[in-house]
């Protein structure tokens, strides 16, 4: 076999969502589309704005020399101020372009971050449920995903997570708003993680760095807010994306920002900056970075994201589902109504509804609705959703 045995068990691990769409794909061929109802993937399908279009086309009639150049690994200076000087206004956090590093994505940004902070060994410490790909993006920079219980209703364990820091913990990564439970963690608790951090950063004797995983930030519900890292934590770090604000996933575009208080931040900028270039991104995509200095602050229609919570939310609730409704970003994470969520997966699955196992998150007992699609999808899969109720029970 030439594919290495390490990759063979990732492809075997970490293929739910790939699984549950290929079932999607599959269902539909026989079904048609009208009768699946595919909640297997986070692709934003709310339309980019329109000013995407017309910016994209302005920057490429100017035909501007050097307009797809290789540029500095961080990216380019007219890009790096316009992030800086927005989140200096959304954040109230003063922050300069020597500060950002223009990254292939929120992945992308997740992996400079890593390279650039981990040695062989040392942990990564996330709250679980969790996005299933920390764990490979722990594994490719050497290190290894700790994962620590949230509470039931998935806000910060933060008495676990101050047993289970240890000398080993060079990074605690949170995701807030949650893939794949939609919470937003409160200032209170990420001042108080700060708190914990400080003090566990000086009983073992090094840094251990905050990263908030944010691709969601604006992607939120009922005015709920999402808190400023920068302000809980001095050594801290965002990495971010404009795949899900902007719905522009495919064109992997998004940033890094280095809290200006944290230690050493000028060398690891230096270390993101190298980072970029030896993983093989070089650098984030030059015209999306030219399109995103025009675009600051701009969003989809968030309204959209919260019309489909509320009628999925409303719709699992009759049916007989517990279910913790989500702040922001758009995705659910109903209780399982069998203990084995695999299983009752397969229950719904008979339903052609498609929806990944809690299990796949680090959060078993559990299944994830990426309720990203068309609403008519939503209603219609109510019926199904409730008979997979009915079955449930009656097997106990
Ligand atoms: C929590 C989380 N982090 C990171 C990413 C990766 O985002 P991007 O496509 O911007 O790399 C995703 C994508 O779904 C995500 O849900």
């Amino acid at each position: 076999m030439a594919v290495a045995k390490k990759m063979l068990q990732f492809m075997e691990s970490g293929s739910w969502i790939r699984k549950m769409f290929e079932e999607g794909a599959r269902l539909k061929k026989i079904h048609g589309d009208e009768k699946v109802f595919d909640f297997s993937l986070g692709n934003p399908n709310v339309p980019p704005p329109d000013l995407v279009k017309d910016k994209l086309l302005e920057i490429i009639k100017k035909d501007a020399p050097g307009l797809h150049a290789y540029m500095p690994n961080v990216g380019l200076q007219e890009t790096r101020s316009a992030v800086s000087a927005y989140l200096c206004r959304e954040q109230c956090v003063s922050l300069a372009e020597k500060h950002i590093i223009a990254t292939c994505g929120a992945a992308g940004a997740l992996n400079i971050i890593l390279k650039a902070l981990l040695d062989p060994g040392d942990e990564l410490m996330v709250p679980a449920p969790y996005f299933v790909e920390y764990g490979f993006y722990a594994d490719n920079h050497g290190g290894t995903l700790k994962a620590v219980p949230t509470r039931d209703d998935f806000t910060l364990d933060l008495e676990a997570m101050e047993r289970e820091i240890g000398p080993k913990t060079k990074i605690v990564l949170i995701n807030s708003p949650n893939n794949p439970t939609g919470q937003i963690y409160s200032e209170e608790s990420l001042r108080e993680l700060g708190r914990i951090l400080e003090r566990k950063s000086e009983a073992f004797g090094h840094t251990i760095y905050l990263v908030s995983d944010e691709p969601y930030r604006k992607i939120v519900y009922d005015s709920c807010c999402v808190p400023c890292i920068f302000k809980c934590y001095r050594d801290s770090l965002i990495g971010t994306s404009y795949s899900k604000d902007l719905s522009l996933p495919g064109e992997r575009i998004g940033f890094v920002a280095v809290s200006p208080e944290a230690k050493d931040a000028s060398s690891l900028v230096d270390a993101l900056s190298l980072a970029n270039r030896i993983l093989g991104f070089v650098n984030a995509p030059v015209l999306m970075q030219r399109l995103v200095v025009e675009l600051q602050g701009l969003c989809v229609d968030v309204d959209i994201y919260k019309r489909k919570r509320d009628i999925i939310v409303k719709g699992l609730r009759d049916a007989g589902y517990e279910l913790t409704v989500p702040a922001g970003a758009f995705y659910l994470f109903p209780k399982s109504p069998l203990k084995d969520d695999v299983k009752f997966v397969k229950l719904l699955q008979e339903e052609n509804i498609l929806v990944v196992p809690g299990s796949g998150f680090g959060g078993p007992g559990h299944f994830r609705i990426a309720y990203c699609v068309d609403d008519r999808t939503i209603e219609n899969s109510i019926p199904g959703f409730r008979r997979a109720m009915e079955r449930a029970k009656s097997i106990g």
